[in-house]
């Protein structure tokens, strides 16, 4: 080959190289990476003793060897190169003994090593860091290549498992797994998710030990670019963990528990304070009511009071009046009588006396007197008459404080109410009477009249110009009513509900006291009875009330 060649070819590799004469130790050709970077010019390196460049102990020894006809060969050797200026560069060499035309020479390759060193230090260090990090953090690693064995694991895995120790350093992969999967109670799916070693999704189960603790265990799988290498398995004792959040959900539930336990008193207290409000507007009610039999018995005491007194005083003279009529009545029919025998014996008298008589009689006109007188006595006594029902009404109607119940006719009841209710109605209402002839029954029958006349009243008060009033009575085999019917302007739908609420009037004032319901409404509840109504706006009302025929309760006093 061209020697020009040869020079090219040695110059352009990379590696030193130095090719040495084992009689002299001198290196005989060196190429330019050598000359470069042990700094030598090259002509100076070709001639230098290679113990000038290779100048550590170990070298030195070697080649006296060499040069005592020890050849050997050298590989991959660290070494310290002195540089032309003295200092030192560490490197990686290697000697080949080399025949040439039968005598031996020495081929030195040499790389420097400084840069390769900086390389795996960092790797090193990297590594260690790595491994640090491992070791430190709190979950137990467990990785496993796509061969199904361990391919690294911190201490805590071992740790948190309890792997028995002589497993760990002989790191027996199967045994391991065996261990861990007959620690847990899922032992079918850890076992499972150990063999899933190519699954691209990262799982999360929870893993309960034999021995009470409970595992959190993840497995992501481990990448180098876009292939699976692997499966990385973190292990989190959450055994604690699960006991507080199991006692709090024990807490939880306890103060859920109370507070459902404080609602409840609160409902019963509240439940309590209704039952009592509810009594209380009861008791309230009764209040009312009780006040209202009084109010109305007071009234009804001093009208009473004034009917019979009014009765008593008018009884008297109508008394003297009435026997003063009919001994007038009497008088009169023996007067006229004798007035008869008078004229009869007229004829006999003179015709002058007679004419006078007759003068008299025409003046008087005897006639017309003597129908009239007799005429207007019978309705005197009619009259009177009258005015004793009347009376007698007011002593009825002045009973108010009967405390014994009696048979009594409802239907006598109404006739003698419409009596004294008489003149309120006259000038409002026709009365039409529809009586079916009720039996009597036990009651309180000046109570009842007063329902009637109330009744009667706001009926008549109801007709605006003229109408009617009716009267209906009934019964069947347990109770009789009365139904007291107008064609009045009837009750507002609002209204219909305060009807019998005490004081609830639609009159002016002084015209109603709005008590005449609410006091009805307790004589016939007194009765065990019942008031209905009925009312359609512009057409009238229709009251009914219905009471039971059978002997009243003893309450009712
Ligand atoms: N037949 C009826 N037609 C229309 N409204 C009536 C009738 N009866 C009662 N009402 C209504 O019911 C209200 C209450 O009647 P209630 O008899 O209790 O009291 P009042 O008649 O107003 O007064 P009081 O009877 O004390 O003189 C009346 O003001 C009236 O508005
Ligand atoms: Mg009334």
């Amino acid at each position: 080959m061209n020697p020009d060649l040869s020079r090219l070819v040695l110059d352009h590799c990379p590696e030193m190289l130095m090719l040495v004469d084992p009689g002299s130790l001198q290196i005989m050709v060196a190429n330019a990476s050598a000359a470069n970077t042990l700094g030598y010019p090259l002509a100076q390196l070709e001639g230098l003793a290679i113990t000038e460049v290779e100048c550590a102990l170990q070298s030195v020894f070697y080649w006296q060897d060499v040069h005592s006809g020890q050849q050997l060969d050298v590989r991959d050797q660290e070494e310290q190169y002195r540089l032309c200026n003295g200092e030192l560069l560490s490197v990686r060499k290697s000697i080949q003994v080399l025949e040439h035309e039968g005598v031996a020479r020495l081929l030195v390759r040499a790389v420097p090593t400084q840069s390769e060193h900086v390389t795996e230090d960092a790797l090193a260090q990297a590594l260690s860091a790595l491994r640090a990090t491992l070791e430190s953090t709190s979950n137990a690693i467990l990785v496993i290549d796509v061969n199904g064995r361990i391919d690294s694991m911190n201490r805590l895995f071992g740790k948190m498992w309890g792997v028995p120790d002589e497993m760990l350093y002989w790191q027996y992969d199967t045994r391991i797994f065996d261990f861990i999967v007959a620690c847990v109670e899922e032992t079918e799916l850890l076992g499972e998710r150990l063999r899933a070693i190519m699954d691209p999704h990262e799982t999360r189960d929870v893993l309960h030990l034999h021995g009470g603790s409970v595992f959190e265990m993840s497995a992501r799988p481990k990448y180098l670019g876009e292939q699976i290498t692997g499966r990385v398995f973190g292990f989190q004792d959450i055994t604690q963990r699960m006991q507080i959040e199991h006692d709090l959900r024990e807490s939880r539930a306890m103060l859920e528990a109370r507070v459902l336990e404080r609602t409840a008193d609160l409902h019963a207290v509240n439940a309590a304070l209704q039952l009592e409000k509810e009594q209380q507007a009861g008791l309230i009610q009764r209040l009312e009511a009780a006040q209202n039999q009084l109010i109305q018995s007071e009234r009804m005491a001093s009208i009473g009071q004034l009917a019979a007194g009014v009765a008593h005083e008018i009884n008297n003279p109508v008394g003297f009046v009435n026997s003063n009529l009919g001994s007038m009545e009497h008088y009169l029919q023996a007067l006229l009588r004798l007035l008869s025998s008078y004229e009869q014996a007229e004829l006999e008298l003179s015709a002058p006396t007679q004419q006078q008589l007759l003068l008299l009689k025409q003046e008087i006109d005897i006639e017309f007197l003597r129908d009239d007188v007799t005429e207007l006595l019978a309705e005197s006594l009619d009259g009177l008459k009258r005015v004793t029902r009347i009376v007698q009404d007011l002593k009825t109607f002045s009973h108010a404080d009967e405390a014994q119940q009696q048979w009594a006719n409802l239907e006598t009841g109404l006739e003698s109410t419409l009596r004294v209710a008489w003149n309120e109605i006259k000038y409002k209402a026709e009365v039409v009477k529809e009586f079916a002839g009720i039996p009597e029954i036990e009651c309180f029958p000046f109570q009842l009249n007063q329902v009637f006349m109330n009744l009667l009243v706001n009926a008549a008060h109801a007709i605006v110009e003229r109408g009617c009033i009716t009267i209906r009575t009934g019964h069947d085999e347990h109770q009789v009513w009365v139904e007291i019917q107008d064609s009045g302007r009837g009750i507002q739908p609002e209204n219909m509900a305060r009807i019998f609420d005490p004081f609830f009037t639609t009159k002016s004032v002084g015209q109603g006291t709005g008590l005449g319901l609410s006091i009805a409404y307790g004589i016939v509840k007194k009765h065990q009875g019942q008031i209905e109504v009925k009312s359609v706006v512009g057409s009238g009302t229709t009251f009914k009330v219905l009471l039971p025929k059978s002997a009243l309760g003893a309450d009712a006093a």
